[in-house]
């Protein structure tokens, strides 16, 4: 591997930065290097840059220095991460004191979840940052592409790093900027080489030196903006809208399924207009971002007045958060019909992930769904083609969907995985012991499941 430049990275001029980029001699760690990171590790690692993968998890770090690729579920995973282990331009480790001090460009990929009172919890990332004052090559450039609040840099990080005994001054001794990731899961290569990205320093020249290098590696628009608490903003804004607009459409379901009508008929007749962007409606929105990033944007407006008068995004987290309950409900009512309750009932859960074809259920609508159905002493069989023979939720998972199915009183569609969309209505109903079916996804054709003799219920489903 280069030794990397011994310049200060932070003042050179964007053709000094081209020429260090195409001899490859800027030299990257990457902390935090799970589900966002690593790919991003990978692919400044393929690009010719050498990279050092820096993550607490020491089981990660050998798997990865071994040769085994942890992430099994991304598409072109496999080949990218083979490409760069045999190129030798990546490795992983544990200490951050060896990574960063080598480094010209530190990428943060913390995770930044939420606590139980869905207070947003940056601590380590915070850790990480104080950490580094000690370690930073003079000059160096940190870009932080973990989901934060806008002004989070601005008002929190800088200020960790500055204030310290080493006296280092923000654009001067180091630059930063945040370069939010807004790649989808189950996608995530294919996003980084086709999605524009957000970028935005604390100075104009950090923002140029930023987009240079990541245009270099993923080869994509990058948008400038004016700077971090912006950048931030655009990420939330883009998340928020969809969070608010499930939500919407969540209302609309449980109003349609009141009234008769086929919320699936309504949206696909108002797709047909330009101007209206299809939401559909399901059993709750989880994941890593929609839930955390709409709890940070009303974090972040925290003792203003009125609470910067958020209440659309309040009242949209409160409706989604409500949706497994409806599906119990949507339950409780078909087992109903066939004369059964919920109570000593044997259900079949079929996905935990929190969305199709990804092995991820952090804050999946499937717990609060199997919580609920514990309190109401139901029999619970799961089922997840991402997570066989586990024990997830306090439930030990099935390897096998129609030993799943056979027998059980109803069955939950909660997941959209492509396994679950090929599914006759009438296997259901040849193993079930009541034809009980709730589609909390839209995935099943309705017609052929009452042809099927099934007893169904979908969020929305009115009037089929
Ligand atoms: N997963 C997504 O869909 C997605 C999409 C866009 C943005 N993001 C954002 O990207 C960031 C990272 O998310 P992720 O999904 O990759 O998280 P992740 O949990 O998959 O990975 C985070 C990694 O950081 C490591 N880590 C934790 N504390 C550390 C420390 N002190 N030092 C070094 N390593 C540490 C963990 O061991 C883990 O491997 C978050 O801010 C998230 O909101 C995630």
């Amino acid at each position: 591997m280069s030794q990397g430049i011994s310049k200060n990275i932070i003042s050179l001029t964007i053709d000094e930065i081209r020429n260090y980029l195409k001899s490859g001699q800027i030299r990257v760690s990457v902390v935090g290097i799970g589900r966002i990171g690593l790919p991003t590790a990978l692919s400044f690692a393929h690009s010719g840059l050498p990279t050092i993968g820096v993550d607490i998890n020491a089981k990660l770090v050998q798997m990865i220095n071994s040769g085994n690729y942890p992430i099994r579920d991304e598409p072109g995973f496999d080949k990218i991460f083979e490409d760069v282990i045999k190129n030798k331009t990546f490795t992983a480790t544990t200490d951050i004191g060896e990574a960063i001090p080598k480094s010209n460009l530190i990428i943060l990929s913390l995770p930044t979840p939420m606590d139980k009172n869905n207070i947003p919890d940056y601590s380590a990332l915070i850790s990480v940052v104080k950490s580094l004052s000690k370690l930073l090559k003079p000059g160096s450039l940190i870009v932080v592409e973990s989901t934060i609040e806008p002004g989070f840099v601005e008002n929190e990080l800088i200020s960790l790093i500055e204030n310290n005994d080493q006296k280092l001054k923000a654009g001067k001794d180091f630059s930063i900027a945040t370069c939010p990731e807004t790649a989808n899961p189950g996608e995530i290569l294919s996003d980084f080489k086709k999605l524009p990205r957000l970028v935005g320093g604390i100075d104009t020249r950090t923002t140029d030196i930023v987009s240079e290098i990541y245009a270099h590696v993923f080869g994509v628009e990058m948008i400038k903006m004016s700077d971090c608490k912006t950048a931030n903003a655009a990420k939330l804004t883009a998340n928020v809208f969809r969070d608010i607009n499930i939500a919407f459409v969540n209302e609309l379901a449980i109003l349609f399924e009141n009234l008769g009508i086929d919320i699936i008929q309504v949206l696909e007749a108002c797709d047909k207009k330009y101007n209206f962007e299809t939401h559909y409606p399901g059993a709750g929105v989880g994941g890593p971002c929609l839930p955390v990033n709409s709890y940070q944007i009303l974090n972040s407006a925290r003792g203003m007045e009125n609470n910067g008068m958020l209440r659309i995004i309040r009242a949209a987290r409160e409706t989604n958060e409500s949706m497994p309950y409806h599906v119990v409900e949507l339950l409780a009512d078909a087992l109903n019909e066939a004369g059964k309750s919920v109570k000593g009932s044997t259900i079949a859960i079929l996905g935990l992930s929190y969305k199709p074809n990804v092995r991820d259920i952090q804050l999946s609508p499937a717990e609060a769904i199997i919580k609920r159905l514990d309190q109401l002493d139901a029999k619970i069989k799961i089922y997840d083609p991402y997570f066989k023979s586990s024990e997830i939720f306090s439930h030990k998972t099935e390897d096998d969907l129609v030993s799943t199915i056979t027998n059980a009183n109803a069955a939950i569609i909660v997941t959209a995985h492509k396994e679950f969309r090929s599914i006759e209505p009438t296997l259901f109903a040849a193993k079930m012991k009541t034809p009980v079916l709730v589609d909390a996804r839209g995935l099943v054709d309705v017609h052929a499941a009452k042809k099927a003799g099934l007893i169904f219920r979908g969020i929305g489903r009115g009037g089929v």
